[in-house]
């Protein structure tokens, strides 16, 4: 099969590998640079290229965006510069690399990723990946359908935007330790569980790595609660997989 290239662009760092997607394995290591600050377009398509072109990489290119992305036009920036807002994201990666680009949500991506290759693996059902990070991410399947761009960390938690008060992000700014986190993403869980009712919800993002310091400490509730298993590569997986259904 054609080598596939997966980007996760994120809020602190920007990190690429080639992927073998049936597999979900990333089949060199990443090469990861930094967000330029401020996180405009011009300067994010110039330090991908530079992702992309530290390996030997000619075909389909899949990427991941922290907003809403429908057909491949990016649509909101909650966490990145605002010049985002509207524009066809695709077509300006794939010019500037010379190749397919393929465009989607961060964590729609890396729900992909666990669905396909990880702790959500043959799940049927509602199932619901988070992504704990800068933001809040969310990723909602049915019978591992993908419904798109779901924007689940900005529902309204104690008057204010979720992830405002939950995200590990969040966790830092306030100085919250594990357990006085723990509430607040109990509080969010509890509001995701009355709306969405899922079976399994998959904790991804950064923090995954720890989980065992802080998913013991949530309540049982009727969902099953475990760790994401592709971690910090979920989002180049997913990125990969995108791109290459997209290639057909
Ligand atoms: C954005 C989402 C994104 C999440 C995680 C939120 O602020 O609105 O699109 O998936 O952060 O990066």
């Amino acid at each position: 099969m054609t080598a596939v290239f997966g980007v996760d662009i994120g809020g602190s760092g920007i990190k690429g590998a080639p992927v073998d997607p049936a597999r979900g394995v990333l089949t060199q290591e990443r090469f990861k640079v930094l967000t330029p600050q401020p996180s405009d377009p011009r300067a994010v398509v110039a330090a991908v290229c530079e992702v992309v072109r530290t390996f030997d990489h000619r075909g389909p290119v899949g990427l991941t965006f922290p907003g809403v992305v429908v057909d491949g036009h990016t649509r909101t920036a909650a966490n990145v510069d605002k010049g985002w807002v509207g524009l066809d994201a695709a077509g300006l990666f794939s010019e500037a690399l010379g190749m397919p680009a393929t465009v989607l949500n961060d964590a729609d991506a890396a729900g992909l990723a666990e669905l396909a290759h990880g702790a959500g693996r043959g799940e049927s059902g509602v199932v619901l990946v988070l992504t704990f990070g800068t933001g809040i991410g969310s990723a909602l399947f049915v019978d591992g359908v993908l419904v798109p761009n779901t924007e689940l960390g900005h529902l309204e938690l104690r008057g204010k935007d979720a992830e405002r008060r939950a995200s590990s992000a969040a966790k830092e700014r306030h100085g919250l330790d594990w357990e006085r986190w723990a509430v607040r993403v109990d509080e969010y869980l509890d509001l995701v569980e009355k709306l969405f009712s899922p079976q399994l919800v998959v904790i991804g993002g950064g923090v995954s790595r720890k989980h065992e310091r802080f998913l013991p400490l949530l309540r049982a509730r009727e969902a099953r609660v475990v760790p994401a298993e592709l971690r910090n590569d979920a989002g180049i997986v997913g990125a990969a997989m995108a791109a290459a259904r997209a290639g057909g």
